[in-house]
Formats: structure tokens, C-alpha cells, sequence
């Protein structure tokens, strides 16, 4: 068999389809970015055939970029922008409504109500999540409570529910998979991680009918067969894992105190913490770093909602920048002298703060303050909030005292960004030479699961350095600046 394997990366922005090697060479790339919905403040949506489309047309590109057919293939691995939502008929595979984004925080309201009935223990507990928008299950409900006749529907067992792995998986299995992975499952606020299943007692204190729910399988089972109609042969499908969870992987992050950040839309920092539930006493979330046949690696996660989606914000909201590149030289370029400090709460704040209704704030600005300014902002502001989360992490666990963070995504292109990441933490930056991590991630896993890739240690082989940042910031100078963040995220929190 070949060592072709086809990775399905729908991201947040964009859907990105892979096809790599068995050196794990990238041989051919699709990539499109689809429409952002915002039909109120605070409220993101996406078009569910949007995502359905970009992903058949960007596995047929990269195909064709790839010089191969389907028959090629060797396995499909699917990786996905976690916690979005969809809802379908079973009868016609039609969804009732947009895709609810992770960013949307519509729920706000229900959140507040759920916490001062006093569940966040119990959440916390069976689902290591804090209560949130951010997740799926109040997404779910409110579905089911404003889209017409759906409550009904769901519990009739006409509809279908899935983040945006298990759409897919459904469409490509022309509707005979209803499944997703644990590591998207556990993204819910309505699946035990310890037990490894769905919580009677969660759906019914969030209020989503069981008969909606798909199957929760391992990261590396058998996902049933890609239709040979839509690429022109049948290909398994080997590999699940919500994006973060693939980009542990691709980072090959295989060991208890290893440490991946990942710059894409947002920006989410996992520790693996191995077969230790660890909880955080510091409002991280304990996760499903990955489940592979039968045994669960744990991890803590800090998640920050805005990072790479500040660059896009000046580019395409402000137009400050033409390209999103341009921001990290322009960064290096601003005056030093001026302490502009920008809080990109666009959706609120997530870890450690948690606060839905905050919004964004700059501070600082004088008369001298311009794009380059504002650039530095929106850039030092990623780092700001790694280094809350770095912080958080060693508090609640000794395992991670001395980790390197290996770092993936677009912004980890920029060298300025990785060196005031790395003056802000005061610790090492590694940036690997392969920078697609989380589809490699997800391409491994089915890889490996097809038998025609290595396990664990062979692949960690080819895990290699590009360049390591090393901390050259004043002592004194880091401290002044972490306090002037500080200050603007304490004003953001209270205005
Ligand atoms: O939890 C949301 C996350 O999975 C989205 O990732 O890469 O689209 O920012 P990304």
C-alpha cells in the first residue's frame, strides 16, 4: 500500500486539504478561505455548505497539486476547528441553521443562569471545562430552542448534532458515519473524561436530547469509507482530532511536560499532563490531549480567542497592513517609547479571565501613535496572554517548570513575534521546520492506523528544529511591560 495520507484541516478561516509522503513531505495543497458571519456583536456564524464545498473542492486541488487519484490514498485524517456546531436532518443531511462558531457567545446569558444555579463544580469535574459560551452544549440548546420545531425533531431522533469533523464525516460517508473522536467530544461540556462517554446528568442539566449525540470513538478507529464518488475511488478513514489535539500530535508532543502553542484564529497552548488528570487551580481546562487505542493522554489547555484574528483585524477591519505578513516587520519598527497596549477582546476573554462580555480596548495612544504602534499591539498582545497561561500552567503543575513551548500556525512566521514571545515568558521558543503541524497531526494518526506510518517514536524522529528564541529582555523591562498588560486586562475586565 501506499504512504500517501490525505489530512482535512477545517479551520476557523480557512479549510486546507494536505496530502503527505511517507517522509512527511507535503506532496500536494489545497487551501480556501470561506465567509464570517456576524449577525450581532459578539455572534459568529458559518455557512455549513460553505464548509461542506471548500473541503470537497481543496482535497480535489490538492490531488490534482499532488499528481495522484484517490486510489493513492491510503487514509483520510480529519482535524477541525473545535466546538462549532451544527445541526442536521438525518433524512436529507440538511442543516437547520448556520454553524454556531466556538467564538460566538450568543449564550452568554444561559451560562450566567447555569452558573448561579451553582453546576460549574460539577462541569468541572466529569468535563475538566469551566462554564462558558465558548463550548458547544448551551450552542446545542439554543438551537434547538430558536430554530422552529427542532427540540421536537431532536427528540424524535430526527436530527443529527456534530462539531464540524463529525458534518464531515457524514457527508463523506454519504451518511452512514454518524461519529466524532474524543478529543471533540470532550469540547461539549457534555461528555465524562475520566469515564470516556457521554453524562446522563450533563444533558439534562444543559438540556440536549441523548438521540442527537453521535458516537464518540478513539482518535484512531476505523471511521468508515470516504465515498468513492466524490474523489473517484474509496478511501478509509483512519484519524480524528479537533485541531489542537492534532497539532500535539504533529508537534509530536508525545510525553508528559511537553508543550505546544499554536498561533492560528486564536491561540491555544497545550501541556500534556499524560495519563494524570491534572486539575487547574487557575482556570485552565483540563482535556483529552488524544486517545489512541483505548488509552487517554490528558492535558492542560489554555485557550485565547483572538490572535492571528487581531492581524486579520488590521488588515481587513482597520486596513492598516495590506498583508498579514507585514505586521510583525512593521512591530519592529514602532517607537519604542510609547507604551500602546491593546486587549483584543473582540469575543471576550478567555483563559485564565473567562469574561463573555468583555470587549476590546487599546491604551496608551498619543498623538505620536500610529500603525506601527497599533501593529506592535495587536502582536505583543498574543504574547502577553501566552505568558498568563505559561504562568497559569506552572502553578498548577510541577511537570511543566521547565518546558520549551514549541510553536506552530501563521503568526510563528514572524521573528519579532517569536522573540518578544520569548523575552515575555523568559523561556526558549522552538519553531519546528515543519510549520503544519496540525494536519500533520491528523494525517499521522491515520497513517499510523493504516499501518503504512511509524508509531510514536519514529515519527517524534523527524521532529525538527528551524530555530530556537532565547529570552534577551532586561529583567526590569519585562516586568514593566507585563504590568502595563496587566493593567489594560484589569480596566478591560471592569469597564
Ligand atoms: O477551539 C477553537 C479552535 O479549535 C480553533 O482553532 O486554528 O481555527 O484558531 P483555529
Amino acid at each position: 500500500m501506499s504512504g500517501y495520507v490525505l489530512a482535512i484541516d477545517q479551520g476557523t478561516t480557512s479549510t486546507r486539504a494536505i496530502v503527505f509522503d511517507d517522509r512527511f513531505g507535503i506532496r500536494g495543497l489545497g487551501q480556501e478561505e470561506f465567509a464570517q458571519h456576524f449577525p450581532r456583536s459578539g455572534w459568529v456564524e458559518h455557512d455549513p455548505e460553505d464548509i461542506w464545498t471548500s473541503t470537497v473542492q481543496t482535497v480535489r486541488t490538492a490531488l490534482a497539486d499532488a499528481s495522484l487519484s484517490a486510489s493513492d490514498i491510503a487514509a483520510i485524517g480529519i482535524t477541525n476547528q473545535r466546538e462549532t456546531v451544527v445541526i442536521w436532518e438525518r433524512d436529507t443531511g440538511k442543516p437547520i441553521h448556520n454553524a454556531i462558531v466556538w467564538q460566538d457567545r450568543r449564550t452568554a446569558d444561559i451560562c450566567h443562569k447555569i452558573a448561579s444555579d451553582g453546576a460549574e463544580a460539577l462541569i468541572t469535574e466529569k468535563t475538566g471545562l469551566v462554564i462558558d459560551p465558548y463550548f458547544s452544549g448551551t450552542k446545542i440548546a439554543w438551537l434547538l430552542d430558536h430554530v422552529d420545531g427542532a427540540r421536537a425533531k431532536a427528540e424524535a431522533g430526527k436530527l443529527a448534532f456534530g462539531t464540524i469533523d463529525c458534518f464531515l464525516l457524514w457527508r463523506l460517508t454519504g451518511g452512514k458515519v454518524h461519529a466524532t473522536d474524543t478529543t471533540n467530544a470532550c469540547r461539549t461540556q457534555l461528555f465524562d473524561i475520566s469515564a470516556n462517554q457521554w453524562d446522563d446528568e450533563l444533558l439534562r442539566l444543559l438540556n440536549v436530547p441523548a438521540a442527537i449525540l453521535p458516537e464518540a470513538r478513539d482518535c484512531d478507529a476505523d471511521f468508515g469509507i470516504c465515498d468513492g464518488a466524490l474523489f473517484g475511488a474509496n478511501i478509509p478513514i483512519r484519524g480524528m482530532a479537533g485541531d489542537q489535539h492534532a497539532a500535539t500530535l504533529g508537534q509530536a508532543c508525545f510525553k508528559p511536560g511537553m508543550l505546544k502553542s499554536t498561533y492560528g484564529t486564536g491561540c491555544f497552548a497545550v501541556l500534556n499532563t499524560g495519563a494524570e488528570r491534572v486539575p487547574s487551580a487557575n482556570r485552565l481546562l483540563t482535556t483529552i490531549a488524544y486517545r489512541l487505542s483505548g488509552q487517554t493522554a490528558f492535558a492542560l489547555e489554555g485557550s485565547i480567542f483572538v490572535a492571528g484574528a487581531a492581524v486579520q483585524w488590521l488588515r481587513d477591519g482597520l486596513k492598516i497592513v495590506d498583508r498579514a505578513e507585514r505586521s510583525g516587520p512593521m512591530a519592529g519598527e514602532a517607537d519604542d517609547t510609547q507604551d500602546v497596549v491593546m486587549v483584543p477582546a473582540f469575543t471576550g476573554l478567555g483563559a485564565p479571565w473567562w469574561n463573555a462580555e468583555a470587549r476590546g480596548a487599546i491604551y496608551g495612544l498619543t498623538r505620536k501613535s500610529g500603525p506601527n504602534e497599533i501593529a506592535r499591539a495587536a502582536l505583543e498582545a498574543t504574547c502577553f496572554q501566552t505568558a498568563d497561561l505559561l504562568r497559569a500552567m506552572k502553578a498548577d503543575w510541577s511537570g511543566a517548570s521547565d518546558t520549551i513551548l514549541r510553536v506552530d500556525g501563521g503568526m510563528v512566521a514572524s521573528d519579532w513575534t517569536m522573540q518578544r514571545l520569548a523575552d515575555l515568558l523568559d523561556a526558549p521558543v522552538d519553531r519546528p521546520v515543519v510549520l503544519e503541524t496540525t494536519a500533520l497531526g491528523a494525517a499521522w494518526i491515520a497513517g499510523h492506523a493504516a499501518g503504512v506510518w511509524p508509531g510514536q517514536e519514529g515519527f517524534a524522529e523527524r521532529w525538527h528544529l528551524e530555530r530556537r528564541f532565547e529570552p534577551r529582555m532586561p529583567a526590569v523591562e519585562r516586568g514593566r511591560r507585563l504590568t502595563l498588560w496587566e493593567k489594560a486586562i484589569q480596566r478591560t475586565l471592569a469597564a
